[in-house]
């Protein structure tokens, strides 16, 4: 992440998932962010201060009262890059949505000058309460992120209901937006991003498939979203849990993702099409499970379409499409060949005879081919090799 250098303010409200936002200070400090955490004093009754002393290695700040501070609520309002409340209880929002000011962490809020996130967190009944409601809207209104709160099980037992503060890579990944965008050539850009494998049937629980994991479009949709990208992400099938902030489209078979991106592409500014699909598919398909008994099976197998060579002409004008190319051998000049057989801008090559690179691994080894230059990177893990490909995308923006 290249956060280094920038100052957050975390303020921490009294919720039982304050014992989170130890977790965000600690990933914020890892990413070289100056932390300043302010803790309520029901805060401090749940989170020492020590602990995020520890975590930030920086004074936290509990009081308006402390000696020798007279103006810190005016320095935190105005010296961050953002301010983020996480947990945000219903008493925080109701105070900041009024204007009140009874205590370090509002008077900062009445006084900044600076973007605010928040992440609420609280009983589903509180949450879905008409004043806390009001309260959001409000905040909502006056230009401030609202990130969650998720649906899931409370401290105080299961809930099928919005409440419980989002989880702390959510939140850091909104964080990172909010920093990141402004420098970003992502910015408000509509990119569109395939994933994963596709399946077609033989029969009802017969596939044929690949073993592509999906990792490097899940980490490239992330990665988007965090430089300030509006993302939908067409996925095959994978076990991975959605990206933050991407709007999913599933699919099955190549068929079904020829027809998702179509309907998606006139609206893309951008294509990254990481997808493995399946290059085959039987030209028939059984109704029924064969029993293994019935003996030999010959299966037909018929090309499925290119969905990047059928999409050509629904491409916008000036858009940028990154396609990726797996080779066994002979990779850069396979890889120029679909760059210039499928109108790309960006080929991202994996070489699958590379230890650590390809399908199932968590680190990539790619090679970046554009039309003017071919750039071999070291191995990486996958999100960063995501963050690569995008500063090409960005560089050819
Ligand atoms: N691709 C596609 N439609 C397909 C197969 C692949 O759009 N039916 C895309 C992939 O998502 C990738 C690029 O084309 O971005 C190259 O994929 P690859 O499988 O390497 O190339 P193929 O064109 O299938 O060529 P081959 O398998 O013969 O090497």
């Amino acid at each position: 992440m290249t956060l280094a250098g920038r100052r957050v303010v975390l303020g921490v409200s009294g919720g039982i998932a304050s014992y989170k936002s130890c977790t965000i200070a600690r990933r914020l400090t890892d990413a070289g962010v100056a932390v300043d955490v302010v803790l309520t004093a029901s805060a401090a009754e749940f989170v020492r201060p020590v602990t995020f002393e520890a975590l930030t290695r920086r004074p936290v700040l509990t009081s308006l009262w402390e000696r020798g501070r007279a103006l810190t609520h005016i320095d935190l309002a105005r010296d961050p890059d953002l301010i983020v409340i996480a947990p945000a209880t219903a008493n925080l929002l109701a105070r900041a949505a009024q204007g009140m000011a009874d205590d370090l962490l509002t008077a900062i809020l009445l006084a900044a000058t600076v973007p605010v996130m928040v992440a609420p967190g609280m009983n589903d009944e509180m949450f879905a309460h008409p004043a806390t409601q009001w309260n959001l809207s409000i905040l909502r209104q006056r230009g401030w992120t609202i990130v969650g709160p998720a649906v899931g099980p409370l401290a105080e037992g299961p809930s099928e209901r919005p409440g419980r503060m989002a989880e702390p890579e959510e939140i850091m990944v909104h964080i990172e937006r909010l920093l990141r965008a402004p420098d970003s050539g992502l910015q408000g850009k509509r990119v569109l991003v395939t994933a994963g494998p596709t399946r077609e049937h033989l029969d009802p629980v017969r596939v044929i498939t690949n073993p592509s994991s999906g990792r490097m479009g899940y980490s490239i949709a992330e990665a988007a979203f965090a430089r300030g990208a509006d993302v939908v992400l067409v996925s095959g099938p994978t076990t991975l849990p959605p990206p933050t902030g991407a709007e999913m489209v599933h699919v099955t078979t190549t068929n079904d993702l020829l027809a998702a991106v179509e309907q998606q592409l006139p609206n893309a500014d951008i294509l990254v099409m990481a997808a493995a699909p399946a290059d085959f598919r039987p030209i028939e398909r059984n109704e029924e499970k064969r029993p293994r008994d019935a003996g030999q099976v010959q299966v037909t197998l018929e090309p499925t379409q290119d969905v990047l060579e059928s999409t050509l002409n629904a491409r916008r004008e000036g858009s940028i499409a990154v396609g990726f190319a797996l080779e066994v051998a002979d990779g850069v000049r396979r890889a120029r060949q679909k760059l210039e057989r499928k109108c790309l801008d960006l080929v991202v090559l994996n070489q699958l005879a590379e230890p650590g690179s390809g399908f199932e691994a968590e680190t990539n080894r790619i090679t970046l081919i554009t039309k003017t230059d071919t750039r071999e990177l070291e191995l990486m893990a996958k999100r960063q090799a995501a963050e690569r490909v995008l500063d090409e995308v960005e560089r050819l923006l």
